[in-house]
């Protein structure tokens, strides 16, 4: 099956980046009946509000990304734990949290941390 990874970025602030990534990916699988995982990699975690995230303990993109700058990487389970699913978008997700920051400080010395 082929995969197609689409990133939303742009430095400026307020310019629609949530709100295409949510209404982008609602389209993509409501309309067109792909299958969509959004990964809410911003700290603000408007993405997940939107998606109406509630926090239950699974892991979050905060453990995912921490875990693994730690070494430990989290197992497939606890990784598959960490994808959520709304009904009324149609799609998977992985929330993010304001935790998320600290884990821009622990990365900032790493090597391709972009990646
Ligand atoms: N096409 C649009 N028409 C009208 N309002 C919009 C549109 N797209 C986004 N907005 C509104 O603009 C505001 C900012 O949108 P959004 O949160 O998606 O931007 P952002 O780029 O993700 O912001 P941030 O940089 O804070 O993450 C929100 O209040 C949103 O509802
Ligand atoms: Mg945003």
């Amino acid at each position: 099956m082929e995969t197609t990874i689409i990133a939303i970025s742009n430095q400026k602030g307020g310019v629609g980046k949530s709100t295409t990534a949510y209404n982008l990916g609602a389209c993509l699988a409501l309309n067109h009946g792909k299958r969509v995982l959004l990964v809410d990699f911003d700290p603000q975690a408007n993405l997940s509000e939107y998606l109406k995230y509630e926090p239950n303990g699974n892991p979050t993109m905060t453990q995912l990304i921490m875990s693994f700058h730690a070494g430990t990487p989290l197992n497939a389970e606890a990784t598959q734990n960490a994808i959520r699913h709304s009904d009324t978008a149609g799609v998977d997700y992985i929330p993010s949290d304001i935790n998320l920051a600290n884990a821009e400080t622990l990365m900032v010395t790493m090597i391709s941390k972009e990646h």
